[in-house]
């Protein structure tokens, strides 16, 4: 009787028998600062930890999105921020099943490179032959290149079996130790073109294909770190797609999901009110000038601190919460809707011009990072992309704004041109080799979330982190300490599976 008397017990009242405490009661309230994907995501990870009793508050001081937007040209809706996302981001498939979204249809189209004189390599129909031009330009390079990114994708698709089983990590080391050992943690230090050095990848490769990609991807060279680097070759080889209606979409509907509180205000400061059991945030914000505040138990920063824009400060911290160092990097966005002067890149004839796609090597006097052939976010079962002598919209992606003679020099003629400047990502390259990745943990109850950039900045690395976030808020709050930080994680849930 007294045994089933005790099997009737949950674990927690016998918790509570024992030490005459009961767990901790959830928090009351949660603070998301920012709804880009990251915050979005995070608001919806909380949730589903502490449940929906918890008031999760979402502050947005421009746009839900964030860096996913969209613009109009000619009536149509164009992604101006980032267009695709990758298929090996199983979250953010997860997402879009979720929330009933559909991928975008897909339209072929074919890339090249363009060195500033002419194409130093092009895509072809036949994807055996493109196997071939590329051998045959660089041999083994092509394949001791393919054979490192397969392995680092390898690795780092392990992190999705440690969420599964709740597992957090309470710093981007511990959780990239966790995925490839001190090597992956290295390789955040490391620049891609050095590592690539030495898996014998030629200097040749290096400079026309793979500052190419770093060039598309990051408007930076081949000095980024490895990690990233890998991470943005692995979105090179295809395999990228886009959510229908706007991949921004997937933002706003996390948010309604969640029934998160989305505040359109701008937070200004963080202040710590330390009471005698568990330490108050006050959130300081501004909406059109009219300050106010509001008191957390727990303050996720889903925003990076690193650039200027809305600065955050940390008021009554001892320590001080450091400030970042590094910078983010200037993007130019130009959605141009025009004739592209295939000319220029050595096609007199536009009709025989048949690229969607250009890149650019990383020569100093080009004037963009990449061109490509924009669809539009809708695209109808009658779409079929332009034929290159009529008028289409293109994206240019330049480290500064583009004057006319460039953009005479790039586009015949054109009807309209609509820049967008973004902070896009870290500068990398600018830190030298001897930086440290940001904290995650600034305090006992509050979360910064956007240092993951500086691992990789992509929409899916934003996911990954703010699932972490949710996990260590949670795991840290119920002292659930077995599932912080645990070391070779990968061999136990091998073993325990
Ligand atoms: C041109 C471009 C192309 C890209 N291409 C790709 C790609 O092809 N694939 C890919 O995976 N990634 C790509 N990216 C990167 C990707 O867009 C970002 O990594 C991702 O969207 C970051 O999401 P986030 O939520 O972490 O940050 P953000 O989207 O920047 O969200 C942060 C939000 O916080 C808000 N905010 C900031 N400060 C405050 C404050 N003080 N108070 C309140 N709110 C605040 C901001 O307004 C913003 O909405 C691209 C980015 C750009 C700009
Ligand atoms: C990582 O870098 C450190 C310091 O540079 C070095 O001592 C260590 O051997 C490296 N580890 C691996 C696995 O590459
Ligand atoms: C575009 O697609 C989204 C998502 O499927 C849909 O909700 C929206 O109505 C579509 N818009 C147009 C103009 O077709
Ligand atoms: C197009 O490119 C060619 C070749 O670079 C250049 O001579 C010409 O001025 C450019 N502009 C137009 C409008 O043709």
């Amino acid at each position: 009787m007294a045994l089933l008397l005790l099997l009737l017990l949950t674990a927690a009242q016998l918790l509570q028998l024992c030490t005459g405490q009961g767990p901790p009661e959830p928090p009351g309230r949660i603070a998301v600062v920012g709804a880009g994907i990251g915050g979005s995501a995070t608001a919806y990870f909380l949730q589903q930890k502490f449940g929906p009793q918890v008031q999760i508050d979402v502050y947005e001081a421009d746009r839900v999105g964030g860096r996913l937007a969209t613009l109009t040209v000619n009536s149509q809706q164009y992604e101006s921020g980032s267009p695709s996302i990758h298929s090996l981001n199983l979250h953010m498939q997860d997402f879009v099943k979720m929330l009933g979204l559909k991928h975008r249809r897909e339209v072929a189209g074919k890339s090249a490179i363009f060195n500033g004189e002419h194409m130093v390599l092009e895509e072809t129909d036949w994807y055996l032959l493109n196997l071939f031009r590329l051998w045959w330009h660089y041999g083994i390079s092509f394949l001791r290149l393919q054979m490192w990114v397969e392995e680092v994708m390898e690795k780092f698709m392990r992190i999705y079996k440690y969420q599964v089983h709740e597992y957090a990590f309470s710093s981007m080391e511990e959780l990239l130790r966790s995925l490839g050992g001190d090597h992956f943690v290295n390789m955040t230090q490391r620049s891609v073109a050095e590592s690539l050095q030495v898996i014998g990848v030629t200097q040749r490769f290096i400079d026309d294909v793979i500052g190419a990609v770093m060039k598309a991807s990051y408007g930076q060279s081949v000095a980024i770190p490895a990690l990233v680097g890998a991470m943005s070759l692995a979105g090179a080889q295809g395999n990228t797609w886009a959510v229908e209606g706007g991949n921004k979409l997937v933002c706003s509907g996390l948010l309604k999901v969640t029934k998160a509180n989305v505040i359109h205000a701008k937070v200004t400061a963080v202040t710590l009110h330390s009471t005698e059991t568990r330490p108050q945030y006050e959130v300081q914000h501004e909406r059109e000038g009219a300050p106010g505040s509001d008191y957390y138990d727990l303050v996720i920063v889903a925003a990076p601190l690193h650039r200027d824009g809305h600065p955050i400060s940390f008021l009554n911290f001892q320590p001080p919460v450091k400030e970042p160092t590094g910078s983010y990097h200037r993007l130019v966005s130009s959605i141009v809707h025009g004739y592209l002067n295939s000319s220029y890149f050595g096609f007199p004839d536009p009709r025989l011009f048949p690229f969607s796609n250009i890149l650019s090597t990383d020569s100093p006097d080009s004037i963009f990072h990449s061109l490509e052939s924009l669809y539009p976010v809708n695209v109808s079962v009658g779409f079929r992309r332009k034929p290159p002598q009529e008028a289409a919209v293109w994206r240019v992606l330049s480290p500064r704004p583009l004057d006319r003679r460039e953009l005479k020099t790039l586009f015949r003629s054109y009807y309209s041109v609509q820049v967008v400047e973004w902070q896009a990502f870290p500068s990398y390259d600018s830190t030298g080799s001897s930086h440290s990745l940001p904290p995650i943990l600034l305090h006992d109850g509050l979360y910064y979330l956007s240092g993951v950039e500086w691992t990789a900045s992509s929409v899916e690395m934003s996911v990954v982190a703010a699932k972490n976030v949710a996990l260590l808020a949670f795991n840290r709050w119920f002292e659930l300490n077995e599932k912080i930080d645990q070391p070779d994680l990968l061999h136990k849930l091998k073993t325990e599976l």
